[in-house]
């Protein structure tokens, strides 16, 4: 028997610092209930007018919002970027603009038509921003540039100008063994599977796509020279690891990777659950 099937325990980290400035808010699903822990993060920019991009899940609202605001007071923030209105971006929308008064939050039109009535934030306090946009937020300049991997068409990722960290949404995704603050600390051979796997789970369409206007996607990110590169679903990846990274996204349409679980795990965790409750 599994006990850990009905009581997992949650490593807990507190914000990492990526760079100037940047903050890293973590969190992961996925721990001691199976093989591998998922990364679901936002990030917090400290400028002169202070940026939180995206809200990761619901569920975990207590202590993403605790975490925000020992970086920044609720009042202080003046933009909540969000990078597609998927439930792992958008969870705690809602209550984060209700803590902070001051914040526009900064999505695009099919975001708000995708989202309907679950988007309770008045036009007045939005601002529409599509891909290949600059965002002026004060000592600072923002750009935004949708990833090579994304599963949602409303999808924009970040770039820092200023720092040169680029927030690549569900770009780079990759599993942990247990969860960590930094890729580094990643065994490299797992780490460049694990992505062109998770790259085919959210992305499967990759796998139609023309070579040469897919990498030129990769090339886009590429010619951003980033310092580092933060995402939802990925612990940091540092210089050292960005040009790694960008190969094995490059290489993910055509990467030969497992099927996700189906219906003959389910019932191994049924049957694992059975017969923890006989
Ligand atoms: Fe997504
Ligand atoms: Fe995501």
């Amino acid at each position: 028997m599994d006990a850990t099937l009905t009581t997992p325990a949650k490593t807990r980290l507190e914000p990492t610092k990526i760079s100037n400035e940047t903050y890293l808010i973590h969190d992961h699903a996925g721990e001691g209930q199976g093989p591998v822990a998922v990364a679901l993060n936002s990030m917090v920019i400290r400028g002169a007018e202070p940026v939180v991009v995206d809200t990761g899940m619901a569920e975990n609202r207590e202590q993403f919002l605790a975490d925000v605001f020992s970086l920044v007071e609720p009042k202080d923030i003046r933009w909540l970027f969000i990078s597609h209105d998927d439930v792992d971006h958008t969870g705690n929308l809602n209550a984060l603009m209700e803590a902070a008064p001051n914040a526009t939050v900064i999505v695009n039109w099919f975001m708000t038509e995708r989202m309907g009535a679950s988007l309770e934030v008045s036009p007045l306090r939005q601002r529409w921003v599509g891909d290949g946009e600059l965002i002026d937020v004060g000592d600072r300049k923002l750009l935004t540039i949708r990833p090579p991997v994304f599963d949602a068409g409303t999808t924009r990722g970040v770039f820092d100008t200023s720092t040169g960290v680029y927030w690549a949404s569900d770009s780079f995704a990759a599993p942990m063994i247990t969860p960590v603050r930094n890729v580094a600390d990643i065994d490299a051979e797992f780490w460049n599977e694990g992505m062109m796997t998770f790259n085919q789970y959210v992305a499967p369409w990759i796998t139609l796509t023309d070579e040469a206007k897919f990498g030129a996607t990769v090339d886009r990110i590429e010619a951003l020279g980033a310092s580092y590169i933060a995402g939802c679903h990925t612990p940091v990846i540092g210089r050292d690891r960005i040009d790694q990274a960008l190969i094995a996204t490059r290489r993910s349409p055509f990467a030969s990777v497992q099927p996700p679980p189906d219906q003959a795990v389910l019932e191994q965790i049924q049957r694992t659950l059975l017969a923890e409750a006989a």
